[in-house]
């Protein structure tokens, strides 16, 4: 990114000053981290992976009429965005039960929720992203009463979509975690949708095909990553 100025650094993508006003440069790096950080790596051609399946979704949800913050591509590991002023919620629409909901509550991995579960957790590492309620959320002020019905719908609605597209290659889409922010008054999807915020199970053989491959050392990760890319978007990530 030479001569783009850097505003923000996250554990796994970069943010940089766009040419223009309210244009933003989303840079997907290598890095990978679990468990609040204290995991990390570095894995060769991540970044572009999860860059190139998240602007194919974001694609997809656009035709879908889903107001997102992607404006195109530039290369294989940056992306164009609209500046959003992000809303500190990490917004996971839940179609299975794994991961922290198995932890914390009495379901079996696995288990159906039908309807979808939504839990939004405060984004903040330092604090180990509490799980919120709606009360909270309110008392917080981090949305109106009306952006949080809002909120929902979309989740539940990209949820629906990316769900119905990824059955059909054969993908079950377990959960996903959504981040939204604010571009002229108006709610929009913002960060990035990748291997390393939904869990993806392959529909034949139950397989892990996301970031648990990493969390949990269950495999080749970049295997994974370049596997489950190529399901998605037929074969237009092969780098
Ligand atoms: O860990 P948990 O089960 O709560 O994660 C639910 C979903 O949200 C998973 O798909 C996970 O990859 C994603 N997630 C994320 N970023 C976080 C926490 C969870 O993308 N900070």
């Amino acid at each position: 990114m030479k001569g783009a100025q850097l505003l923000y650094s996250g554990k796994a993508k970069s943010i940089y000053r766009g040419e223009t006003p309210n244009r933003l440069i989303m840079e997907f790096r290598d890095d990978i981290t679990a468990f609040d950080g204290t995991k990390k790596n570095v894995l060769s051609e991540k970044g572009a992976f999860n860059c190139c399946v998240s602007a194919f979704l974001f694609e997809l949800l656009e035709r879908e009429g889903i107001r997102t913050h992607y404006l195109g591509r530039l290369d294989r590991t940056t992306m164009l965005v609209k500046a959003l002023t992000m809303i500190p919620l990490e917004v996971v629409v839940r179609n299975r039960a794994a991961g922290s909901i198995v932890r914390n509550f009495s379901f079996t991995e696995g288990q159906i929720l039908n309807p979808p579960v939504i839990v939004i957790d405060l984004k903040d590492d330092s604090r180990h992203d509490p799980m919120l309620n709606d009360d909270l959320i309110l008392a917080l002020k981090l949305v109106t009463p009306d952006e949080l019905v809002e909120l929902k719908e979309i989740a539940l609605a990209i949820n629906g979509t990316l769900s119905e597209f990824l059955d059909g290659q054969g993908i079950l889409l377990v959960d996903l975690k959504l981040e939204f922010g604010r571009a002229e008054g108006e709610i929009t999807l913002g960060d990035e949708i990748s291997m390393d915020s939904m869990r993806l199970w392959d529909k034949e053989t139950g397989r892990s095909m996301d970031k648990d491959v990493y969390r949990f050392d269950k495999g080749d990760v970049m295997g994974t990553y370049r596997a489950v890319a190529r399901r998605i978007t037929g074969g237009r990530c092969e780098v």
